[in-house]
């Protein structure tokens, strides 16, 4: 498709109530968990993007059932390992990292081989990271120098493992943890702390998991081989999208927003916390638990006095989807901030450690970048009226968005390229920027 948009028009002095669409970290778990469920769940604000499309496109390419119904999904789970697909089943987890790296925990006890693939961008990633500990689980893995297209052939001799998760990636603790299922005995991890989605999952069907805590590390137990029943799950708002408009406001003028239902598991609240060491004025309103997850609503306002922040890397994890916007908040603070141990940033949709720095450099920002940290000199002055086109980033759908950011707060006309890659974590953005009184072409 290639869609261009044209923005030449700053947004400033909303004062707006808003709500973005379900979170997609949590959709494409409650869709595998349901998957392997006794009986049918119903799932309700699913986030309908192309990422959880592929979630269920491939969950129904392996047998499982599932009906949208007015304004809920049904998912018709088989029990443990209840799927059926003929041998050498192809499914496509297009853009989706966390789809391709927690299916092949899913598959660990399938009988059937299973070809995956993904789009371009998917393709130039690493799978090394799940491909080492499901060796240990005992499955069998061909691949083109551990990047997909991936054969993958489960084994009904799954050993439980001990792993040591080094990288503070949640997607290769939940491959682990989803194959822990299928395993006879109890499958530990020692990690680095990230997203607990699936822990938090696991606790509310009543899996047996034990998590405890030593030193700077998570131990996680997986008892396996213990079926659970379908639920029932309303998916809270993803802060990943909502990220989006904290920014935007606090870098307009005389602005407001209330974003309503989000998901704040401490695990993913790391950006919050950034930007109010910042200076920043955020607020998060009427708290709540809801099976297992945290919810509340954020409530931000302008800032014209954001200063410098030297990075506490144990917020690396718990902000790593939102680095690019926590740069441009960076760009306009006041002093130089740093970022270290984020070389992680290298290793998603596309380098956004190297498109952060050109990003950077593009809009009159001094910034040093070296393997695995960066430097940002910035200017709380900053203000543009020349012409920016952003193209060339592996159709990185959170590029996407930061460069609309960019274009509504700063100035000058702006060319932004491949706009439909936002339609991978959310799609109702534009229209919620419309919404708020953006103009766009
Ligand atoms: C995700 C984990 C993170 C994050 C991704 C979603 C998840 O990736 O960047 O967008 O849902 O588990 P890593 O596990 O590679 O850090």
């Amino acid at each position: 498709m290639n869609k261009t948009v044209i923005i030449k028009e700053k947004i400033d002095c909303f004062n707006k109530k808003i709500s973005v669409q379900g979170d997609k970290s949590l959709s494409i778990r409650c869709a595998l968990i349901a998957s392997q469920a006794l009986g049918v769940s119903k799932v309700y604000n699913l986030l309908e993007s192309e990422d959880v499309k592929s979630t269920l496109k491939t969950l129904r390419k392996l047998g499982i059932k599932i009906v949208y119904k007015k304004n809920y999904y049904e998912i018709y789970g088989n029990g443990l390992n209840g799927f059926s697909f003929s041998n050498n089943t192809i499914i496509n987890a297009q853009n989706s990292g966390t789809l391709a790296r927690l299916i092949l925990g899913v598959l660990a006890k399938s009988n059937n081989s299973v070809i995956l693939k993904g789009d371009n961008s998917l393709a130039k990633r690493d799978f090394s990271r799940v491909i080492k500990p499901l060796n240990y689980f005992g499955v069998k893995i061909k691949s083109n120098n551990n990047k997909l297209p991936i054969q993958f052939k489960g084994t009904q001799f799954l050993k439980p493992i001990f792993f040591e998760e080094l990288k503070g990636s949640a997607q290769v603790k939940s491959c682990i943890m989803l194959a822990a299922l299928n395993s006879p005995g109890t499958t530990k991890i020692k990690c680095i702390p990230s997203r607990d989605h699936t822990e938090r999952f696991f606790n509310h069907i009543k899996v047996p998991i034990k998590k405890t805590r030593e030193k700077e590390f998570d131990i996680i137990e997986v008892k396996g081989q213990k079926q659970y029943k379908s639920f029932n799950y309303k998916i809270p708002g993803d802060i990943s999208s909502a990220a989006f408009f904290i920014v935007l406001t606090l870098l307009s003028k005389d602005s407001k927003i209330l974003i309503k239902n989000l998901n704040v598991n401490k695990s993913r609240t790391g950006i919050i916390d950034i930007l109010k060491k910042m200076n920043a004025k955020i607020k998060l309103k009427n708290r709540r638990v809801y099976k297992s997850e945290d919810i509340a609503d954020i409530y931000v306002e302008s800032s014209r006095s954001l200063k410098s922040i030297n990075c506490p890397k144990i917020f690396n994890s718990r902000a790593i989807d939102e680095f690019l916007l926590i740069f441009l908040a960076c760009a306009k603070a006041k002093g130089i901030s740093y970022f270290k141990n984020i070389g992680e940033l290298r290793h998603k949709e596309c380098d956004r450690l190297k498109f952060g720095a050109k990003f950077l450099k593009m809009i009159g920002i001094k910034s040093i970048e070296t393997k695995d940290s960066l430097k940002i000199y910035g200017n709380p002055n900053l203000s543009l009226n020349g012409e920016y086109e952003i193209k060339n980033y592996e159709k990185d759908h959170r590029v996407c968005m930061l460069s609309f950011v960019g274009a509504l707060t700063l100035g000058g006309k702006w060319k932004i390229k491949d706009v439909e890659s936002i339609n991978t974590s959310f799609p109702k953005f534009i229209d919620i920027i419309k919404k708020i009184g953006a103009k766009i072409n």
